[in-house]
């Protein structure tokens, strides 16, 4: 079986001062938890005084970028490309919930997005998730619910050709489950496991079984280290993309500890 990979996503959450104690803990200790491959993604303002304050990096340990800019220079204020960025992250988060939310994007977008990165060598996290749950207590799939993030994914993979598969994370976030602190909100790993069923199947429809396999499916919304090993003991959830439990250090080190011992 293949290493789970854990990816932390800090938001806007770190301060610099914050981010660089969380960079030199992590750094330091996940050279002892070996078996796991591990992303993080601070603010993007942060990235280059992490670089620089690591020096040399464990191999199994990447950074990314929360966001990116599809076209490589230009009038874009306030934006980072793809481009700029590739030297400094191996991977990048795309379409996550709170963009699509907050900034507006949507699937043409996020497809574009995917394209910038997958042609500047920087590894797409492409996030897709329904609003609502879109499982009832019977089993019964909402198909509106389905449909859309369906769409999601297939727009958003078809800027990768075909061999690049392997390159692309597929991050499965039910939004109605990102922050949520009581566990009647936070979705099951029975649930997950049945909607990337779904979405694999949508997968192989379009592009074949060959392909399709070589893309990784992860869970991400409100894992911590209590929820982490029944999502990890899955091996169709192949790691976790962690919001809140990633810049609490003690609790991230756990879940990659976590992973590392299911993989
Ligand atoms: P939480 O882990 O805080 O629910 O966030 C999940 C998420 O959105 C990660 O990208």
């Amino acid at each position: 079986m293949s290493s789970k990979l854990v990816v932390g996503n800090w938001k806007m959450y770190p301060t610099l001062s914050d981010s660089l104690i969380l960079a030199s803990t992590f750094k330091r200790s996940l050279e002892d938890i070996q078996g796991v491959e591990v992303v993080l993604a601070p603010p993007t303002a942060w990235l280059v005084p992490i670089v620089e304050s690591w020096r040399h990096k464990p191999q199994h340990v990447s950074l990314a970028a929360q966001n990116v800019w599809p076209n490589d220079q230009g009038a874009y204020t306030g934006e980072v490309s793809a481009y700029m960025l590739k030297n400094i992250v191996q991977y990048a988060i795309v379409g996550h919930s709170e963009r699509r939310a907050y900034a507006g994007e949507d699937n043409d977008l996020v497809h574009q997005k995917m394209q910038a990165c997958l042609q500047w060598g920087i590894k797409p996290i492409l996030c897709v998730g329904e609003n609502k749950k879109m499982i009832d207590a019977q089993g019964n799939f909402d198909d509106y619910q389905l449909s859309k993030v369906t769409e999601q994914l297939l727009e958003g993979i078809a800027a990768a050709k075909q061999d690049n598969f392997d390159k692309v994370t597929v991050a499965y976030e039910p939004v109605w489950a990102i922050s949520a602190n009581q566990s009647a909100t936070v979705a099951t790993p029975e649930y997950t496991l049945q909607v990337i069923s779904k979405l694999k199947e949508r997968l192989i429809e379009k592009f074949g079984a060959g392909p399709s396999q070589l893309v990784r499916f992860i869970y991400g919304g409100s894992i911590t280290s209590s929820t982490a090993t029944d999502f990890f003991r899955h091996p169709e959830i192949e790691g976790a993309l962690v919001g809140g439990a990633s810049v609490k250090a003690q609790d991230f080190l756990k879940v990659c500890q976590i992973a590392a011992k299911t993989s």
